[in-house]
């Protein structure tokens, strides 16, 4: 309420206040220097649209202008804006609404998986990447509990080795915290937990359960 009364409200686009600013220091601080910058959007579909955008320009300014593919999971939810759908993995959200925006690929994920079998499906996740042209896919996005499409925990010990070959391959992962991030897994943000650094997170609801005037 203190903070209402100081600003009602501001939109953040080219502009900055003092609460935003602070909020993003002590996030920071809480992400032990693992990041360096946020980038505030209006809710988890922009974010997952900025970190598309995020991935391209990276790869834009690196030399590789040609990495703008993106993998997604399959039953993966990750928002319904136009570019977030084209990682939508749960098939009856993105029908009837014509061609998508980004070039992307699914990546099969099942319910079955385990902490026992994780290393089958390893196998196969780096082979669906492999058919790709690894030349020109800039990011994969994993949520590390698929929620939306089903409760689908994804083991660690995977998302750590998809990191090692993310690296191999220059592409970048892109960890969807919208609904595992703010303690929800136990660590603050589920990627702490696993012994990484993703090059991305999303975050979003509990972010900006904000009062709006
Ligand atoms: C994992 C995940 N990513 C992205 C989104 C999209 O967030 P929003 O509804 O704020 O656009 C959601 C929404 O529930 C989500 O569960």
């Amino acid at each position: 309420m203190n903070q209402a009364r100081e600003i009602a409200c501001l939109p953040l686009f080219s502009r900055a206040h003092q609460a935003a600013v602070d909020y993003a220091d002590r996030l920071l601080d809480y992400l032990n220097g693992d990041f360096s910058k946020i980038f505030y959007t209006s809710g988890g579909a922009e974010a997952i649209e900025t970190a598309l955008k995020i991935s391209r320009a990276y790869h834009c300014l690196t030399g590789n202008p040609q990495k703008t593919q993106v993998g997604h999971l399959s039953n993966s939810y990750n928002g319904v804006s136009l570019g977030a759908l084209s990682i939508m993995g749960i098939p009856s959200i993105r029908k009837n609404v014509g061609p998508i925006p980004a070039d992307s690929f699914e990546i099969p994920m099942s319910y079955e998986i385990n902490q026992d079998n994780w290393t089958e499906y390893l196998d196969k996740i780096e082979q669906v990447i492999l058919a790709q042209n690894v030349d020109n896919v800039a990011a994969i996005v994993i949520g590390p509990v698929i929620a939306a499409g089903g409760i689908i925990p994804i083991p660690p010990p995977l998302i750590r080795e998809l990191k090692n070959f993310c690296l191999t391959h220059n592409i970048l992962l892109i960890l969807d915290e919208i609904v595992t991030g703010y303690g929800r897994t136990g660590d603050l943000f589920a990627y702490q937990g696993m012994g990484i650094v993703p090059d991305l997170i999303t975050v979003a609801k509990a972010l900006h359960q904000a009062m709006l005037p």
